[in-house]
């Protein structure tokens, strides 16, 4: 209120303001305007009468004179008329004109003798009155004058009305002006306002959810957009600190952001954490006309995240949306996520040429069937390896000028995209702590030999202090694979690589997901399981029991074979045709590589060739999703599935065990399991299968349809409790933690020991 209040006052000072100046500046030109009209017509009345009265004086017509001089009394503004002698005495004078200005005329300038005419106004108010004199001549010589005198006390009248006149109007324009801001301020202001607070209550009071939509107009929208990320912000906070609190009481030791937060900021002694990959967390690309944000679907991406949320770093990526340019600044960063930036993401630019070769031929075709023991040939061209080393130098470029101000920083290399990278780090920068983690799994030496470039890979590798993998097996396959192919020296007792001076700790980190104990209700958005399921039904078919399976589109996942154990599981068991569908949401992935083309083709092809084998009128046994879906989108799949299948031929870890797993608040669901994924270390309440084993996977799915459900939430339950305890927090907390703990060499060791390797790799490669 009290804000409309200064907003009228300002307003009605401004307008009357206005009002006066442009009254003022209009009274000053009327003023003017109409004495020089006076002026003029006084002018021309005692000029013409100078012409009748000159002959008359000479002719000594005294009578004729004063008949004159009487005739032009008291006409419209003409007060008379009055003629002096040559001593300036008025002989004679209009009798009102002695009435209205005294007894007697004022007296005229003497340069009328002088043969000038002459006006003047004198006088006020009532007594205002201009004056007209011309010399009355004789015979060529002067002899006295006229004098016309009039009335110009109107001048003062009209402006006096015009002042009235605009004082009215101000007070008119006052009146609408406190009128109109009311209503405005009323409409416009307090009542959005007052719905704001109402709402701000609400979620105060716990009666609505911080997502909700506040309904306001236009002009508040910006507002509101930001007291909704401050709510979600409190909502979050709120929820975190009851978390924490419910922790201590339970004297548990659960990683949670905050945790994390406040133990990176202590362990790297206030420094930012700067993480570089291939895939980026947000991907602009054009829809229409519209840019938007998209989550690739990626596991990297799916456990990062949320680290670099919490922890606030500076996350290096190729830019590889087709909008990505349009929304960086000058410096190539933007603020991430979109909605609400928590960290810095630093797009990196390749050409086509480089991205055709080092990601989809060298990292894709090379390293990835390398790796992923899944029986698709690696192929190694010159040309991809030229394109790899390139990539890798420029990542290193961008990585050295974010950590450029940054004493002893620590950065966190992901993935076989950048094999290279750690080594080119730490040559040009010795105090940084250097991590890589390696989201796949590491093959035996034998495997991993038939690349042509292991030892310039595993060298680029070993400038890293600590090398990550998922499990201990693959730490095991490195340090072979290290023993074979370069001169070091092992230490296996504390899993270490010294080469060259500089030493390497080599450790499993189990990566995991963001565990929420969301239990979904009305308020934060979930829909019910009942209603999940009904909306299921828009695929227009029928089921009692529920599969559900998320993977890339990739070989590696086993999806053809998951299909077959699908097919195995409805002949060996018949009952359950028409009653069980297998959902299976497939993210094309990589798809300019041949065999990813090929794998699309033999995915639908299986799907088809079931759901023509079993299919009726209401109910198929597989339903292919194909096509980018976000976590919001797969969420409800999992929460309503009765299992979730994961037949990986190989993975590193797999995140879709896991998100399934945290998903299932309500303690059911069935986990089939590959042997080969890196989950199945962890999570062994699952029903662990070999996915090549088709009999094997019909038989899980056949188990985890008929188990009871008090084994079915134990073993739910204990599952929920591993990732609920190592989460991502808890992974991140430990890798960080080993970082910081790494002794940094002096820089001339280090130096040497970079420029040793580098030796060492001309030597070898001129065999
Ligand atoms: C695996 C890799 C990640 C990669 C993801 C998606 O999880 O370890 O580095 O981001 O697959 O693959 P893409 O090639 O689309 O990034």
């Amino acid at each position: 209120m009290r804000m409309s209040l200064r907003l009228i006052l300002l307003l009605v000072i401004t307008v009357t303001l206005i009002s006066i100046l442009f009254a003022l500046y209009q009274v000053r030109e009327d003023t003017h305007a109409r004495q020089s009209d006076l002026e003029k017509r006084a002018q021309v009345l005692a000029e013409s009468l100078q012409e009748t009265v000159d002959p008359l004086w000479m002719r000594g017509a005294r009578g004729s004179l004063k008949r004159i001089v009487e005739r032009f009394g008291n006409q419209e503004r003409l007060d008379g008329v009055a003629i002096y002698d040559i001593q300036g005495r008025p002989t004679l004078v209009t009798p009102s004109l002695a009435t209205r200005l005294g007894i007697e005329p004022p007296l005229i300038d003497r340069s009328v003798f002088e043969g000038h005419g002459w006006g003047h106004f004198f006088g006020s108010g009532r007594n205002s009155a201009h004056v007209y004199a011309v010399p009355i001549r004789a015979d060529g010589s002067i002899v006295g004058a006229l004098a016309v005198f009039h009335d110009a006390s109107y001048i003062d009248d009209q402006n006096t009305k015009l002042w009235r006149d605009t004082f009215m109007h101000v007070l008119m324009q006052m009146l609408l002006i406190v009128a109109i801001t009311l209503l405005v301020v009323r409409w416009s202001v307090e009542r959005p306002v007052a719905r704001l607070a109402q709402w701000l209550q609400d979620l105060r009071a716990g009666t609505i959810a911080s997502n909700s939509e506040l309904a306001t107009e236009q002009v508040l929208r910006p507002l509101a957009r930001e007291v909704t990320h401050l709510a979600t912000s409190l909502q979050v906070a709120r929820a975190s600190a009851e978390e924490e609190a419910r922790l201590r009481e339970a004297a548990d030791s659960l990683w949670t952001a905050e945790r994390l937060r406040v133990f990176q900021e202590t362990a790297l002694e206030g420094s930012r954490l700067v993480v570089i990959s291939n895939r980026e967390p947000f991907m602009h690309v054009h829809r229409g006309s519209s840019v938007e944000a998209l989550s690739p679907a990626s596991g990297l991406v799916t456990a990062m995240e949320p680290v670099l949320r919490a922890c606030a770093g500076t996350w290096i990526a190729h830019g590889a949306g087709d909008a990505d340019r349009e929304t960086v600044d000058a410096h190539d960063r933007l603020g991430v996520p979109p909605e609400a930036p928590a960290y810095t993401l630093r797009r990196v630019w390749l050409t086509a040429q480089q991205e055709e070769r080092y990601y989809y031929g060298l990292a894709n075709e090379g390293l990835w069937p390398l790796c992923h023991i899944a029986h698709t040939r690696p192929v190694f061209r010159a040309e991809d390896w030229e394109a790899y080393r390139e990539v890798n130098a420029k990542f290193a470029e961008a990585v050295l000028e974010e950590i450029a101000d940054v004493e002893h920083p620590t950065v966190l290399v992901q993935d076989y995209h950048f094999a290279l990278l750690p080594r080119l780090i730490k040559g040009s920068r010795p105090d940084a702590r250097v991590t890589i983690f390696w989201h796949i799994p590491w093959p035996n030496p034998e495997a991993f030999g038939i690349c042509p470039w292991q030892r310039e890979l595993l060298e680029g590798l070993l400038g890293a202090d600590l090398i990550g993998f998922h499990i201990q097996s693959h730490c095991n396959n490195f340090l072979e694979t290290i023993d074979r192919a370069l001169e070091s020296r092992i230490e296996w007792e504390r899993f270490a690589v010294t080469k060259g001076g500089h030493v390497t700790s080599v450790r499993p980190f189990p990566i995991s997901v963001d565990f929420k104990d969301n239990i979904p209700s009305h308020s934060n958005g979930y829909l019910s399981v009942r209603s999940e399921r009904a909306a299921l039904n828009g695929f227009n078919f029928q089921a009692d029991y529920l599969g559900i399976g998320v993977d890339r589109l990739d070989y590696t996942k086993g999806i053809p074979e998951r299909f077959r154990g699908i097919e195995r599981f409805l002949e060996k068991h018949p009952s359950y045709q028409g009653r069980f569908t297998h959902v299976q949401i497939g993210a094309p992935s990589r798809t300019h590589i041949h065999r990813y083309q090929d794998l699309i083709a033999d995915v639908e092809a299986e799907a088809e060739r079931i759901n023509q084998r079993f299919q009726t009128r209401q109910w198929k046994p597989i339903v292919f999703l194909k096509g980018h879906h976000n976590h919001d989108e797969i969420e409800p799949y999992y929460r309503m599935a009765d299992l979730c299948l994961v037949t990986s031929l190989h993975d590193g870890m797999n995140l879709v065990a896991k998100e399934f797993v945290a998903s299932r608040s309500d303690e059911e669901g069935v986990l089939i399991l590959s042997l080969f994924a890196g989950a199945s270390r962890e999570l062994e309440d699952a029903l662990i299968v070999n996915p090549y084993d088709t009999d094997q996977v019909a038989e899980a799915i056949r188990c985890a349809l008929q188990m009871d459900s008090k084994e079915k939430r134990e073993r739910m339950r204990r599952m929920r409790r591993v990732v609920k305890h190592y989460n991502i927090y808890r992974w991140a907390a430990n890798l960080i933690g080993a970082v910081s703990e790494i002794r940094l060499e002096p820089i001339q060791r280090a130096k040497a020991a970079v420029a040793q390797s580098d030796a060492s790799t001309t030597v070898q490669s001129s065999y």
